[in-house]
């Protein structure tokens, strides 16, 4: 940030339901507060999302990012993240990341210390020991007892399909099925899941117009082992370009993920698509193929210009996102209608 006087908007993407709303949105206040006073003091644009993220991971926000939320099929609990510097387009990323809690940290990291990316599984947490990151059980009685619950209610939701014992009444282990059954498929698409995508998202434009933004999540609730979301993938989760913007997505990352959302909104504004138009254009296109996909797309241009879109389902008709700027001079949440 060039100047205290400068333009700096932090934006910051959540899915967030009606019922907890509140809970959520005090979470986000100190999320944003601290990526504000980050930057405030002299931090750069990469070091108030990491800050900011890390906030998150700290305070479990709503138990969808950092310890002990999300159990995986064995109960275990893993974290994805990703940071990006749209001034060098550098990005560090970490997926499948084990027992270590603040995985956009060592997201971070992978741009400093490597030449890679991305760093998976155990091998990523061997990297992140090897950076200082303490090693630490990442289950807490909070997310034993959602894997318990799940397994007592035969193991549902699952993301299995095409295997025998049919998935959607027992526990594996499961085997391929000899006949694929594509009407299963078509059917479990409707039956959404809003609750289980959750991710932070940060777009961070300084007053110079350096763009950074970055994502931290555990992931899917009952994912199967070694399962990666959007969000630590660059133009999936998020994508920064100093030269035109930066977006960020939430929702059914197994599904988002295929569109490169981010990217894809970033290159409508690139072509002089305002932000709003921006983000609906990439929500309709996904849209197309899959019309009953939960997901949002929260999108900001480098003159602090932003906008969102989401995805109408039964469930999720309105999307809520924070956002900090000179000019609200608060945390101020903002609203949207899903198309
Ligand atoms: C950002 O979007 C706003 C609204 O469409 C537009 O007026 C402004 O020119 C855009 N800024 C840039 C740098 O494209």
């Amino acid at each position: 940030m060039e100047s205290a006087t400068g333009v700096v908007f932090c934006v910051f993407v959540f899915i967030i339901l009606n019922e907890i709303l509140v809970i959520i949105l005090t979470y986000l206040v100190f999320v944003l507060l601290t990526a504000w006073y980050t930057l405030q003091s002299g931090g750069s644009e990469l070091d108030a999302v990491e800050r900011g993220c890390a906030q998150c991971e700290i305070d479990q926000c709503d138990g969808s990012v950092g310890f002990g939320g999300s159990p995986d099929e064995h109960g275990e609990t893993t974290l994805d993240a990703m940071i990006m510097d749209g001034d060098t387009m550098e990005v560090g990323a970490v997926a499948d990341l084990r027992r270590i809690k603040n995985a956009i940290g060592v997201a971070r990291k992978v741009i400093q210390h490597t030449k890679h990316t991305l760093l998976v599984g155990e091998s990523a947490s061997l990297f992140a020991e090897s950076m200082g990151f303490p090693c630490e059980d990442l289950t807490t009685q909070n997310s034993l007892s959602i894997y318990l619950k799940w397994l007592y209610q035969s193991c549902q939701p699952n993301y299995w399909k095409n295997v025998i014992p049919d998935a959607s009444k027992s526990c594996g282990p499961y085997k391929q099925a000899k006949q694929l059954n594509s009407e299963e498929w078509i059917n479990s698409q409707k039956r959404i899941n809003i609750h289980n995508h959750d991710t932070i998202g940060m777009i961070v434009i300084g007053g110079s117009g350096h763009v950074a933004v970055g994502t931290s999540t555990n992931g899917a609730v009952h994912k199967i082992q070694g399962r990666v979301g959007d969000s630590p993938i660059a133009g999936a989760g998020a994508y920064a370009d100093s030269t035109t913007g930066g977006a960020a997505a939430t929702g059914d990352g197994d599904i988002m993920m295929r569109f490169l959302p981010s990217y894809q909104a970033v290159e409508y504004m690139r072509t002089g698509t305002d932000p709003t138009t921006a983000c609906q254009k990439v929500i309709s296109r996904i849209q197309k193929y899959v019309p009953y996909f939960f997901g949002a797309v929260i999108c900001a241009n480098t003159t602090g210009s932003y906008g969102a879109a989401c995805n109408k389902v039964p469930g999720f008709t309105q999307f809520h996102f924070m956002v900090y700027s000179p000019l609200l001079n608060q945390p101020f949440e903002q609203v949207v209608d899903c198309i």
